[in-house]
């Protein structure tokens, strides 16, 4: 990933249930980066977490948090980056994830999405009676975006979270 007008930092995009934060975390530590996700800095500068957010502001508000948490990101190196699944859903971040440096995709097929997420309450966009359906779409809609935005796409359905952090760090 050497190029001067990139910036040294390893992102990972993906759905929700595809591991970045817990992989980010993992590659950081072994490349001996620092680590930063985007919904962490969105919730500290509101001072909201995120469905108290998608609930005041919906989420076109959350997503204009989103972006103004990523341009915040530019200048610095050194970091493994997990963002929110919906990063690659505004054209205008595109550029800014290369910006930053190199992008890893962690995909994964819409059912083992579901079966990591089933458990977790902080997602507004799982809170319906059909969160399978909804991760199915989402995978649908977003997959073309992911392949657009990325470097390198790694398949998690059969890997741990050390595995697949073993499989970024030797490639990043
Ligand atoms: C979202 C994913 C979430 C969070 C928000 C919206 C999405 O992040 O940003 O709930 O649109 O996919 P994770 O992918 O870390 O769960």
């Amino acid at each position: 990933a050497a190029d001067a007008s990139r910036g040294c930092n390893v992102i990972l995009v993906g759905l929700m249930g595809s591991g970045k934060s817990t992989v980010g975390r993992m590659v950081a530590q072994s490349l001996g980066f620092g680590f930063a996700d985007t919904d962490h800095l969105i919730t500290d500068v509101a001072g909201q977490t995120i469905p108290e957010i998608f609930a005041a502001e919906g989420e076109e508000g959350f997503r204009v948090r989103e972006t103004a948490a990523l341009r915040s990101l530019i200048g610095r190196d050194g970091l493994v980056i997990a963002t929110g699944g919906g990063i690659v859903t505004r054209p205008e971040n595109l550029p800014l994830l290369k910006q930053l440096g190199f992008v890893v995709w962690l995909s994964a097929d819409p059912n083992v999405l579901h079966r990591r997420t089933a458990h977790s309450h902080d997602r507004p966009l799982l809170k319906n009676p059909d969160p399978a359906g909804t991760l199915r779409k989402l995978h649908d809609g977003r997959s073309p975006l992911y392949e657009q935005a990325s470097d390198m796409k790694i398949n998690t359905d059969d890997f741990s979270p050390q595995d697949v952090a073993y499989g970024v760090a030797e490639t990043a």
